[in-house]
């Protein structure tokens, strides 16, 4: 069964008791079992992972870049936290890995200060989730999932 990447950048394990009134109280084990049943919705499995380190966030988007090519994985819903707005790093690596991804964020990031309205991870992002709360994390699976269904019908 191929698998959906569901990747969690810096400060998303405090989900839950970081700023509820910005991020809620759901914690990122909850996110993880919403993920799993939307994951198991489109017959795919979900592999769930979560770091404070942008070098680990590259090399995960390396290893599922090329299990993408292999046909083992549709791609990734990535919250890359505060490295959407920093890292060069991460924009290219999904470019060089080619990995398709879902940019999703939590809260709406455009209401915010405006040190978060740019986005280094929208430009090389298939789609973009921003502002549903935690839902957002099952519909980028549901965009994502769609975009790999039509792909596939298309070749
Ligand atoms: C976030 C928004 C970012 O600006 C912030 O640094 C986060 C979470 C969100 O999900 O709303 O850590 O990506």
């Amino acid at each position: 069964m191929p698998s959906v990447l569901v990747l969690n950048g810096p400060n998303l394990n405090l989900l839950g008791t970081r700023k509820p009134e910005v991020y809620g109280s759901t914690t990122l084990a909850d996110v993880e079992a919403m993920c799993r049943d939307a994951a198991g919705r489109h017959g795919l499995t979900a592999e769930f992972r979560q770091s404070n380190h942008e070098g680990q966030l590259i090399d995960w988007v390396h290893e599922f870049g090329a299990r993408a090519k292999a046909g083992e994985c549709i791609g990734a819903v990535f919250n890359p936290g505060a490295y959407t707005h920093t890292s060069v790093a991460l924009h290219d690596a999904i470019e060089g890995a080619e990995l398709p991804v879902v940019e999703c964020h939590i809260s709406n990031v455009h209401k915010r200060e405006a040190f978060r309205h740019h986005s280094f991870i929208s430009p090389v992002a298939r789609g973009i989730v921003v502002g549903f709360g935690v839902r957002g994390y099952v519909l980028a699976i549901d965009g994502l999932a769609a975009l790999h269904e039509e792909g596939r019908a298309s070749s």
